[in-house]
């Protein structure tokens, strides 16, 4: 049975069109790819350690962790993204099982992993208490949680936030799913891991996207980033003016964060060690 015939919750719906509109992000992989060997040096993952990727889309992460040695698992909501995540692992020389799910509800016994990543994956669940509490809870005791997320200061978030003021209101009692760039605030990602972990540290890099101009990287993301194609797709039909503000928005966004050539996103990474004993 798959997650989506299993979920019976608020969010159920929600969760089915993150579905739909992840399921083209394995073009952006290029990019992610480039970032994965940075979770995963920063997690300090080490042969024969086992690993969970959860979000894991394409499989970046898990494949990376899966050749510096360890015992990787990949788990993601998006069925198109897994498809292409076991041919990189096959193509990789490397053997992860891959599997359909959510990160609310991990289908992994308590204290299964020595270390849980999540690359811009975890932060798309629209309850964080739950996504925190499931991956802490499959995490052994002394084992490592580590994370990379888009903070709301920079371009990602800024985007983030364009897309979550100019999306059409929800229907009046539809559930509000949190805003994905608070776990790039290092106070939240304090406050949310909380005393379940100890030695919490931080740190900070970017990710780099070609800009040989703003309208460039606009064709690109509209066309390639599902969270903005949605949305533009929707305002061109509903409301053709308003998603030409969007569009002028997203140039000044990109505008304001290019340097030469260069698109940098900076993005936040943290880790923390889950207490108890090893
Ligand atoms: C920006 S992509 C990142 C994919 C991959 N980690 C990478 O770095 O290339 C976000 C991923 O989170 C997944 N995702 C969103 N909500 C999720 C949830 N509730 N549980 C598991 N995965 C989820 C999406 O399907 C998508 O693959």
């Amino acid at each position: 049975m798959n997650a989506s015939m299993q979920d019976t919750t608020p969010f159920a719906q929600f969760k089915s069109l993150q579905r739909e509109m992840w399921s083209g992000f394995a073009v952006n992989e290029g990019f992610t790819t480039m970032v994965a060997g940075e979770l995963v040096a920063f997690a300090k993952v080490a042969p024969g350690e086992s690993v969970l990727d959860v979000g894991c889309g394409t499989g970046v992460v898990a494949v990376t962790a899966a050749r510096a040695g360890a015992r990787v698992k990949g788990l993601d909501l998006t069925p198109a993204l897994l498809e292409r995540a076991r041919e990189n692992a096959v193509l990789a020389g490397v053997e992860i099982e891959f599997v359909e799910g959510d990160v609310e509800a991990l289908p992994y016994p308590d204290n299964a992993f020595d270390v849980v990543l999540s690359q811009f994956g975890h932060m798309f669940a629209p309850r964080p208490d739950l996504a925190t509490a499931e991956m802490l809870r499959v995490l052994k005791p002394g084992g490592r949680i580590a994370f990379s997320t888009w903070p709301p200061e920079h371009a990602m978030g800024s985007l983030f936030a364009l897309i979550g003021r100019a999306m059409p209101a929800p229907s009046p009692g539809a559930p509000v799913p949190a805003p994905p760039p608070q776990w790039g605030d290092p106070n939240i990602v304090r406050t949310r891991l909380g005393e379940a972990v100890m030695g919490m540290r931080f740190s900070r890099s970017s990710m780099n996207l070609p800009a040989l101009s703003p309208h460039h990287v606009l064709v690109s993301i509209e066309a390639t980033f599902g969270p903005l194609k949605t949305l533009l797709q929707r305002l061109d039909a509903e409301q053709p003016e308003k998603a030409q503000t969007v569009r002028a928005e997203i140039l000044r966004l990109v505008k304001d964060n290019t340097d030469g050539n260069v698109l940098r996103q900076f993005y936040l990474l943290s880790q923390a060690t889950k207490k108890g004993a090893a």
